[in-house]
């Protein structure tokens, strides 16, 4: 019988998503050992070891907790895809959770993403230039962060004069800016499982705020795409290698086209309060990531 490890996160209804999984993946055979949080894992003699199962012998590593995975976590995840397959794969997820990698990735196979530029820190002085070839509106965005945390627009010289101080003090070696897109404060987040489009809604910026984060303020709207948007997300998940994706897409009205904003390698279920309002994709996702976990399982045997 083939056994997965799953570590999956238990608020906003993810316990009741986990016990689905586990019961639909036990219908195909397929045993499951939950809550391998690799906080509690250490390794030693080739193998790493997790709540007293050895990780290796697993067929498959179901990791889906959002949030800060600690560096403690991310090491012992990539170690040990060098040994069974995971999902995410941690190649594929260590790199949606970079931005400045991620937009990269996306530039460079041509799928349409804000404007950006990576510097060094001592080459600070050449943001001006570019806050003026860009119309005078940027963002500073840590390039590991999350939920709107740490972004900060800067809309004019003087903004720009004030933060230069910050930026020389802080010990980043980098920096990443990326052009203000100029969109009507909404988003479509599209969730691709195995290369399929899954669902899609939206969400809005809260009053007087700029991100659609639900944690700075946003809420979600029930949205239709056009196939543009999905096949736009498709594309931009496909290149990243991502198997289980979120793809959050702007419409940018002054080049009149749809942008991918972030790729996200742990899209959240909808929590029980979002269903009521109509985000009804919960079940569809999970029978995908079933079918996916049966599908890496046979590839592997
Ligand atoms: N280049 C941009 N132009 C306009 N708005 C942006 C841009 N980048 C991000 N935003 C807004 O800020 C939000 C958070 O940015 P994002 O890059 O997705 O970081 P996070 O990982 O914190 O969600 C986005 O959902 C969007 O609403
Ligand atoms: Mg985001």
């Amino acid at each position: 019988m083939a056994k997965i490890g799953m570590w999956l996160y238990q608020n906003g209804g993810g316990d009741e998503i986990q016990k689905k999984l586990i019961k639909k993946l036990s219908k195909e055979g397929i045993e499951t050992v939950s809550d391998l949080n690799l906080r509690n894992a250490f390794s030693r003699k080739g193998k790493i070891i997790c709540n007293e199962t050895v990780m290796e012998e697993l067929d498959l590593f179901f990791s889906y907790n959002a949030g800060q995975q600690t560096q403690y976590q991310m090491y012992l995840y990539e170690a040990l895809s060098y040994s069974i397959p995971t999902l995410n794969d941690f190649r594929a997820f260590a790199l949606t959770e970079d931005k400045f990698k991620t937009n990269y990735i996306l530039k460079r196979n041509g799928i349409k993403a804000p404007n950006y530029k990576l510097y060094h820190r001592d080459d600070v002085k050449e943001l001006k230039t570019i806050l003026k070839n860009w119309g005078g509106k940027m963002i500073y965005k840590p390039t590991d962060g999350w939920g709107g945390v740490g972004l900060v627009k800067i809309e004019n010289e003087q903004a720009l004069e004030m933060i230069l101080p910050f930026l020389n003090q802080t010990d980043i070696r980098y920096f990443y800016i990326e052009k203000f897109i100029d969109y009507d404060n909404t988003d479509y987040r599209i969730d691709i499982v195995d290369g399929k489009f899954i669902s899609a809604y939206g969400r809005k910026a809260g009053k007087g705020d700029w991100r659609t984060n639900i944690s700075s303020g946003g809420s979600i709207i029930l949205r239709e795409p056009d196939d543009k948007v999905i096949e736009l997300a498709l594309k931009a998940t496909e290149v990243t290698g991502l198997d289980i994706a979120g793809v959050d897409i702007i419409y940018d009205r002054e080049k009149e086209e749809y942008v991918v904003l972030e790729v996200n390698g742990i899209p959240a279920f909808a929590t029980p309060e979002q269903e009521k309002l109509g985000l009804d994709f919960n079940d569809r996702k999970i029978d995908a990531i079933v079918e996916l976990i049966g599908k890496k399982i046979d590839q592997k045997a």
